[in-house]
């Protein structure tokens, strides 16, 4: 089966309004009325709004980079899966790294999340990946396979239609060290087989596994070019047109 690509920008706490709007407007004009692949920009929430008018009518979604599991009540600074969506999200962000690790987010708490925001109407990327002492002491597989089992474990297999998953290994994050090709291509591989034992083989074989960690113009299409990775989750280089636009070519096989 050919999957189709799916290219993210995770934006992070960066950009201001204008700059945020300005670069939606440089995604939709290179996107254009279709492309062959998905493109979703993960904006500061106070953004999505803004940068959701940009993008109405285009392919190109806006996402949240974070949500509470509850709908609401009194949980100073948080936003609900509803309130995202009532200001233009069709996507959120559960799992990522710097959320679990600066954040204190655990997996029983991601779990509650992603059921939220798959119930709210929402698509989920649920990213997993292993630090370096994670990997270095032979533990990739293990630490992904809790990740997703205890994040995703409990979904009914109809939801899985609007899962993505990100691989993103924290000791590539920011660093400018992306996982080799073959590095990530084995992770997907184990993840894709993993899924099968979770859910079916039908639900792994079209589920889209991007790669996340220092992506970038110059590293994208060999990434890419890998059968078991399906896009990518890209930071730093997602803040640049530039950089964002050589990615999303490189989506294009
Ligand atoms: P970088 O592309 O800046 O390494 O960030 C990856 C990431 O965390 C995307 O979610």
């Amino acid at each position: 089966m050919t999957r189709r690509p799916y290219v993210a920008g995770n934006w992070k706490m960066n950009l201001d309004r204008a700059s945020a709007v300005a670069l939606a407007r440089a995604v939709r004009e290179h996107v254009g009325a279709q492309a062959p692949y998905d493109c979703a920009l993960f904006a500061p929430a106070v953004y999505v709004a803004a940068v959701a008018e940009v993008l109405a009518g285009s392919p190109v979604k806006v996402g949240v980079q974070n949500v509470h599991d509850m709908a609401s009540g009194a949980y100073t600074g948080e936003i609900s899966v509803a309130m995202a969506k009532d200001v233009g999200a069709a996507s959120a962000l559960v799992g990522h790294s710097e959320r679990r690790a600066l954040f204190g987010e655990a997996d029983a708490f991601l779990a509650k999340k992603a059921k939220a925001v798959l119930d709210g109407g929402l698509e989920l990327v649920f990213c997993v990946g292993e630090t370096l002492a994670e990997r270095e002491a032979g533990r990739t597989e293990a630490v992904v396979e809790t990740q997703l089992r205890l994040g995703l474990g409990a979904l009914p297999r109809t939801d899985w239609t609007r899962v993505a998953i990100a691989y993103e290994p924290v000791w590539a994050i920011g660093t400018g060290r992306n996982a080799t090709p073959a590095q990530a291509g084995e992770v997907h591989t184990f993840l894709r087989a993993l899924v099968g034992k979770m859910v079916d083989a039908a639900t792994a074989e079209a589920l889209r596994i991007q790669y996340g960690g220092s992506v970038s113009a110059a590293n994208a299409a060999e990434l890419l070019a890998v059968p078991g990775i399906d896009g990518a989750l890209v930071g730093g280089a997602s803040l640049k047109i530039e950089s964002l636009r050589a990615i999303l070519d490189a989506a294009r096989r």
